[in-house]
């Protein structure tokens, strides 16, 4: 037997431009991941999740062509995983309810997002929910409405997001609990060895300190963001320390062991900041280079990308809309002519029925019999099934026994087998 797969599902919120820092420590990891055998991967653009932080639609937009362009380039393989739009899954949102449905709001209230705006909203002085939104309230919801979608087993990410995970885990736990194990539990997977990259001021990339620097900005400008990055002041020839060097830092992001030992070595050797700039410009063009091209392409290429996402939905859904079917039956969700047709079926079970069957004289016969089971009418043998049928057909007709094709059986009065003729009559009508 072989392995049972695991899935493994990430998230991509479609804001800002992606830049170093997330390459390094999302997309290229991630991208190597997905080959991985034995597993099946999924990777979103978190569309419904930008709406909570951003209110431009251009800019939404905007970020979601770009996100995608990024991780297509960056080879990330769509025949090979899952790769889709939040919003081309209308299941997402349908399943977010559900969830709502079973979620404490006391534990939303401790939501580490919401928590921070409550207590930066204190700090002000201003009312608790002072710039809050039901959007970023529900946010766990929403994220756990992603993860149980496809049973994902693992979820890669940071520490800032293990408390989601365990939310959802909460969630898909009192789901199951009311409804049956519909739902898999997800289980956060933080990988300390992914490289926090600094940014060009030394603390962490990120757009928020405005110290970041471009993954598929013009090659121009990558070089001059890294010629910004700050140093200090020793000059040429004067041996400088590795420790503390967001430059030497970044490099060691990029290049293989063999390489970063040469740059420790030159910065002993009292390498100058503007030969260290260029060698690392140098590496990271030579890993960016590539990619550009096809991330050029796509991005004037909007339909290409649309196509890819448009088929990365079509794929995620049939995932989706099955499970989303199942979860809806067991909460109560149905089609009310299915509830009907069972109870027929179950009534069908205590109603007079006709039995046929073949004796090993060869010939065809048939009991009917009552509610109960017990026998009202043997038929004699018939040369053929459609005999037998006809003879069936019959007795429907008249609601009695046709002359010589049958007999009533020990203590049955004709009557008793014209009322339940009639009754069989009800129940088919
Ligand atoms: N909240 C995640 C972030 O900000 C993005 C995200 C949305 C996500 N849905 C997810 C991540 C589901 C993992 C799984 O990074």
């Amino acid at each position: 037997m072989s392995a049972p797969v695991v899935r493994y599902l990430t998230g991509i919120t479609t804001t800002g431009t992606p830049h170093l820092g997330n390459y390094v420590g999302a997309i290229r990891p991630a991208v190597q991941a997905s080959r991985r055998s034995g597993t099946e991967n999924f990777y979103f653009l978190a569309d419904y999740h930008a709406l909570i932080k951003c209110d431009e639609p251009v800019r939404i937009q905007r970020s979601t062509l770009e996100i995608a362009a990024c991780w297509l380039a960056a080879g990330l393989d769509p025949q090979q995983v899952f790769f889709y739009r939040q919003s081309d899954i209308p299941e997402i949102p349908e399943l977010t309810w559900l969830l709502t449905c079973v979620t404490g709001k006391g534990v939303l209230n401790r939501a580490h997002a919401y928590k921070a705006q409550v207590d930066k909203n204190a700090a002000a002085g201003l009312d608790a929910d002072a710039e809050v939104t039901m959007g970023l309230f529900m946010y766990p919801v929403l994220m756990a409405a992603d993860i149980l979608m496809f049973k994902a087993h693992r979820i890669p990410v940071g520490r800032d997001q293990i408390q989601h995970i365990e939310m959802a885990r909460d969630m898909a736990q009192s789901f199951n609990h009311l409804y049956g194990e519909h739902l898999v539990l997800p289980e956060a997977q933080v990988d300390e060895s992914v490289a926090l990259l600094p940014g060009l001021d030394g603390r962490k990339m990120s757009k928020s300190y405005d110290n970041v620097i471009g993954l598929f900005a013009p090659r121009e400008q990558v070089r001059k963001q890294i010629f910004a990055i700050v140093t200090d002041s020793r000059a040429p020839g004067e041996p400088k320390e590795v420790e503390g060097s967001a430059l030497f830092q970044i490099y060691q992001a990029f290049a293989s062991a063999e390489e970063t030992r040469k740059l420790r070595q030159l910065y002993a050797a009292g390498i100058s900041w503007a030969d260290a700039k260029q060698m690392l410009f140098e590496r990271i063009d030579g890993e960016i280079a590539p990619m550009r091209a096809r991330y050029e392409h796509l991005v004037s290429h909007p339909q290409e990308l649309e196509a890819v996402l448009q088929a990365g939905a079509a794929k995620a859904r049939e995932r989706a809309t099955p499970l989303l079917r199942d979860l809806r039956q067991a909460v109560g969700l149905r089609n009310l002519a299915t509830v009907a047709a069972s109870a027929k079926k179950d009534k069908k079970a205590s109603v007079p029925s006709f039995k046929q069957y073949r004796e090993a004289d060869g010939l065809f016969y048939f009991k009917f019999v009552d509610a109960q089971g017990r026998l009202l009418v043997q038929s004699t043998g018939f040369a053929s099934p459609r005999e037998a049928g006809q003879c069936v057909a019959a007795m429907k007709a008249t609601r009695a026994v046709p002359m010589g094709q049958g007999q009533l059986a020990q203590g049955v009065a004709a009557q008793q087998v014209e009322l339940a003729l009639r009754e069989l009559a009800d129940t088919e009508n």
